[in-house]
């Protein structure tokens, strides 16, 4: 009986540095998402006392209306995580996962009758330290305290739950998001001493699409975040190899040539001059050291850079492949190659289109780890990505919370099995 209430109440929340992925196992292939902020507006303010305030901060929707004074934004608007990791004290970030986590169950509660709380996998970063699982459950139990939305809850690291999507025990996953990176060796359980993690993200593939909208002439477009996202999003290419693709897009720059418009608006962005930018876009994502990149942050391109958060080191310019092997060569070498023989993509940061007009010079991203790994001495290699790469961490809290029985209580030391909250 509890097994098929379970199965028709999980939930999954996949806690991304720019997104929060969420929803109940009904909504099927795809989840809900909500930008991963929370907007603390001025409570001293007398218009907030009017218009009959009281909320210490707003997510969700509701952000926009309230982004009138971009002065005070640095201080106002939260993204809780930086690496996919929030600080033991950071009380403004810890109530910002608290609001966006009640608001979407709240937003999800079924009507049925019989509903007596959700079965909820929740997701966070190989990296997240145990305090981080401490404060989630916490929020988890007051929320169910306040709304009764919660009956049990687990957590699992994004790249378990991207093997779990797949179905495959053991392989590598390379996860990568907005702010950063991971790497991560799976044989059935994760392989936590050989996680390698990256200070970049699709973040870092904005800052270099700012440089080119700057250089082309759109100095105010440049500055705006959502449209800068847009714009890489629509016109980033990963070349093969870089030197050629760049000198066949100089040879060519008719063929590569786009023109973009901003729906809603105005604006119109040409690369007519210059096509072959858009394969740095690309190339920088999963491999920053090729010197053209110099004279971008000689200009002011921010250098991704190493950062140490707790015990873990975040690297900034290690490029993909050689993450890949770091992680892989952690682990005994009778499982290397079966680990080579499983890499698997996933992540919103991976999504690249590589349309077939262009013959090869620009590849999907799997094809590029592939190249880079062959480079790099390994024989037997097999890439391959996520079908829908931003949503596979979620389908996998879906698969796990679906399939772990409830008779399996949460333990500290393995960490797995389901907190009952009641
Ligand atoms: N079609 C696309 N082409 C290139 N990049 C894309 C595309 N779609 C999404 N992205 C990028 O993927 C990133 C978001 O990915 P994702 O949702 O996996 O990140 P996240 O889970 O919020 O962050 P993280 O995993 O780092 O904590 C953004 O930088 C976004 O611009
Ligand atoms: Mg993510």
């Amino acid at each position: 009986m509890s097994e098929e209430y379970k199965r028709r109440y999980t939930f999954g929340a996949d806690y991304g540095t720019s997104d929060y992925k969420f929803g109940p196992i009904s909504l099927g292939e795809r989840p809900k998402i909500m930008e991963n902020r929370g907007y603390f507006p001025d409570d001293s303010s007398i218009m907030y006392e009017l218009m009959g305030g009281v909320r210490e901060v707003i997510v969700g929707d509701e952000i926009p209306l309230f982004l009138g004074a971009k002065e005070d934004l640095a201080t106002r608007l939260v993204y809780p995580m930086r690496n996919g990791i929030i600080k033991r004290g950071d009380k403004r970030a810890w109530k910002v996962i608290y609001e966006i986590t009640r608001q979407s169950l709240e937003m999800c509660r079924p009507s049925d009758p019989d509903f007596d709380g959700f079965y909820v996998c929740a997701s966070l970063s190989s990296v997240a330290p145990k305090y981080m699982y401490e404060e989630l459950f916490k929020i988890y139990q007051q929320i169910d305290e306040e709304t009764g939305l919660v009956k049990a809850v687990t957590i699992i690291p994004q790249p378990l739950a991207v093997a779990i999507a797949h179905k495959v025990p053991t392989c590598v996953v390379l996860e990568s998001g907005h702010g950063n990176s991971q790497v991560c060796p799976l044989s059935r359980y994760p392989i936590r001493r050989a996680i390698v993690a990256l200070n970049r993200g699709g973040g870092d593939a904005n800052n270099i699409t700012s440089q080119i909208l700057y250089d082309a002439g759109y100095g105010d477009l440049a500055k705006e975040e959502a449209v800068v996202r847009r714009v890489k999003e629509a016109i980033g290419l990963v070349p093969r190899n870089l030197d050629d693709a760049i000198q066949r897009a100089k040879r060519e720059p008719e063929k590569y040539r786009v023109v973009l418009k901003i729906p809603g608006t105005r604006i119109t962005i040409d690369l007519d001059k210059e096509p072959w930018v858009r394969f740095l876009i690309g190339e920088f994502v999963f491999n920053p050291n090729h010197e053209i990149f110099e004279s971008y942050f000689k200009r002011g391109m921010p250098r991704p850079s190493d950062v140490k958060f707790g015990d873990i080191l975040f690297r900034g310019m290690l490029d993909f492949g050689d993450a890949v092997v770091e992680s892989v060569e952690q682990c005994p070498v009778e499982l290397q190659p079966y680990l080579y023989s499983r890499v698997l993509l996933s992540g919103g940061n991976f999504q690249w289109s590589a349309p077939e007009s262009y013959g090869g010079v620009a590849v999907d991203s799997a094809t590029k780890m592939g190249l880079m790994l062959r480079e790099k001495g390994i024989e037997d290699v097999k890439v391959d990505m996520a079908s829908e790469p931003k949503f596979s961490v979620w389908r996998g809290c879906i698969v796990y919370g679906y399939s772990v029985p409830v008779k399996y209580e949460w333990s500290w030391d393995r960490m797995e099995g389901w907190l009952r909250l009641r």
